[in-house]
This record gives C-alpha cells, sequence and structure tokens, in this order.
C-alpha cells in the first residue's frame, strides 16, 4: 500500500496539533471513506483522550509498549469512531533516555510498517525531542499548524532547521505541505500583519501558508470535553468547513 504517512508538528504548544489530527482522521474516515490510523506520541496523551479512548483501557498496549518491543502492532491499535488509534502513554516522557540506543530515530518507522491504511496521521508533544525526530523520520509528509502570534513565528524557524537535519541525516524524502493558521481570525491587525511575515518565511521554507485558515469557534472544546467526534458534534461549525477546505486543499497533492 502506498499510504501518506503525515506528521502535524509544531514545538509550541496549542497550536492544534491534535485538534488537527483529530478532525483530519474524522473527515478523511467520514467523509471520503478512507483508512485512517492516528498515532499518538505525546506523553500528555490528547489525541487519545479527544478520541474517546480512556487511558486505563490502553495501559498495556499503547505507542510506548509498542516501541519497546513489548507489543505487536496489532495489539496497539484501538478502534475509534471513524479512525484506528495507537494511544499514548505517559511513558512516552522517558523516551530520550529509554530508547537511547543506535538507529533510535528509525524505531517508529520500523514499527508502523507494514500498516495497511490510506492515510496515517502522527500527533507530537510540543517538544523537538525524539519523538518528533521519530515523528518526521517516518513521515513522508508534514504538515505545521500555527497560532497568528509572534511566538509560534519564533517556534517555526526551529522547526525548518530540525526539518534541515531530519532530512539531511534520516529521511531525505520528507516533504513539507504547507503551514495552516488556526485558531484564525480575520478582524485583527495583528493576524494580517502575522500572516504577510508566515507567507515570507513559508516562501523561504519553499512551502506556503493554505489558502484554508482554521476560524477559532468553541465547537472544537465542546466536543473535545464532551469526547465526541467534531463531525458529530458540530458537522457544520466553522472550524469544520475550513479543515474541509484544508483536505480539498491538499488531497491533490496526496497519493
Ligand atoms: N479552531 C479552534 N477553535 C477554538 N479552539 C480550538 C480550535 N482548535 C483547537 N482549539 C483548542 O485549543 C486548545 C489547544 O488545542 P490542541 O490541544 O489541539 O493543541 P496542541 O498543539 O495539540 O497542544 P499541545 O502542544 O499541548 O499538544 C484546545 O483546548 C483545543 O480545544
Ligand atoms: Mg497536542
Amino acid at each position: 500500500m502506498n499510504t501518506e504517512i503525515i506528521s502535524v508538528n509544531i514545538q509550541k504548544g496549542g497550536c492544534a496539533k491534535s485538534s488537527t489530527v483529530q478532525i483530519l482522521g474524522e473527515i478523511l474516515g467520514k467523509l471520503y471513506n478512507k483508512k485512517v490510523l492516528c498515532i499518538d506520541t505525546d506523553p500528555q496523551c490528547n489525541l487519545t483522550t479527544i478520541s474517546g479512548i480512556e487511558l486505563e483501557d490502553c495501559a498495556e498496549h499503547n505507542l510506548y509498549t509498542l516501541l519497546n518491543g513489548n507489543s505487536t502492532l496489532e495489539e496497539c491499535i484501538v478502534k475509534a469512531t471513524y479512525y484506528d488509534v495507537i494511544p499514548g502513554s505517559v511513558w512516552l516522557s522517558n523516551a530520550d533516555i529509554a530508547f537511547n540506543k543506535i538507529g533510535k530515530e528509525q524505531m517508529l518507522k520500523e514499527a508502523i510498517e507494514g500498516a495497511e491504511y490510506d492515510y496515517i496521521l502522527i500527533d507530537t508533544p510540543p517538544a523537538l525531542g525524539l519523538l518528533n525526530i521519530m515523528s518526521l523520520t517516518a513521515s513522508t509528509k508534514l504538515l505545521i499548524p500555527t497560532e497568528c502570534s509572534y511566538l509560534s513565528m519564533v517556534g517555526l524557524e526551529q522547526l525548518f532547521q530540525t526539518i534541515e537535519s531530519v532530512k539531511k541525516y534520516t529521511n531525505p524524502n520528507l516533504e513539507l505541505l504547507g503551514i495552516l493558521m488556526v485558531k484564525y481570525s480575520a478582524r485583527t491587525n495583528l493576524n494580517a500583519a502575522i500572516y504577510d511575515a508566515l507567507n515570507k518565511m513559508a516562501a523561504e521554507a519553499n512551502t506556503m501558508v493554505f489558502e484554508a485558515k482554521i476560524r477559532e469557534t468553541v465547537k472544537v472544546r465542546e466536543a473535545q470535553s464532551q469526547m465526541q467526534p467534531l463531525i458529530e458534534w458540530a458537522p457544520s461549525c466553522s472550524a469544520m468547513e475550513d479543515y474541509k477546505a484544508l483536505v480539498k486543499e491538499i488531497l491533490p497533492t496526496l497519493n
């Protein structure tokens, strides 16, 4: 299978990485009838939780036990409503020490080899450690969500440097899909100024800012607090419309 593996990365916290993986998974799974696997590499396990999965239920089999060889891929896969999940674990916070061995960057790639899905989406922690390098090494594509803030732009600069290192040492084929504006509000001047600056940064990194921008809406938080898919909770809210537009924009560039 020609699986696209899309990592959603930025080390700045709260830039809707987990929400983006969740909602893209719902849209690809429900509206496009695709087989989707979402992987939670974050010790916070937010993606696992908002997918409606209880952490106690996956204490025995999760991404940590998969990486350390105590579980098989099949054992780790849990079904959410519209996609499958490899749940996270709090033990992943120990990854930099526990997995400090030759070939460590390749561990996730090797662990998911043979997974039969149309799309694999990887949620990553707000850091630039081993879990992020593993994710970028395992991926064919990278999507960068960013808030309309100055600090997010600082984070982007560091991420671009990491991407260059990953391309040089562990994954020369990694492609940057683009930069996604999240929690967007067109009304404020600050957003407009940051948007211009982001476009310049994107061009320098040979990528672009997506036309689709994800508007801020309380519906995302509401759905997550109820552990409901957004596509059920508020199927026509602004963020859902925006993520659908994003999928239309990226699909032609995917396998
Ligand atoms: N479009 C949106 N409108 C309003 N709130 C949103 C939107 N997208 C995400 N949020 C909220 O913003 C917060 C951060 O989102 P999320 O957890 O997806 O970010 P993250 O980048 O994964 O964070 P972390 O870096 O901690 O992993 C959450 O409370 C989420 O509900
Ligand atoms: Mg997250």
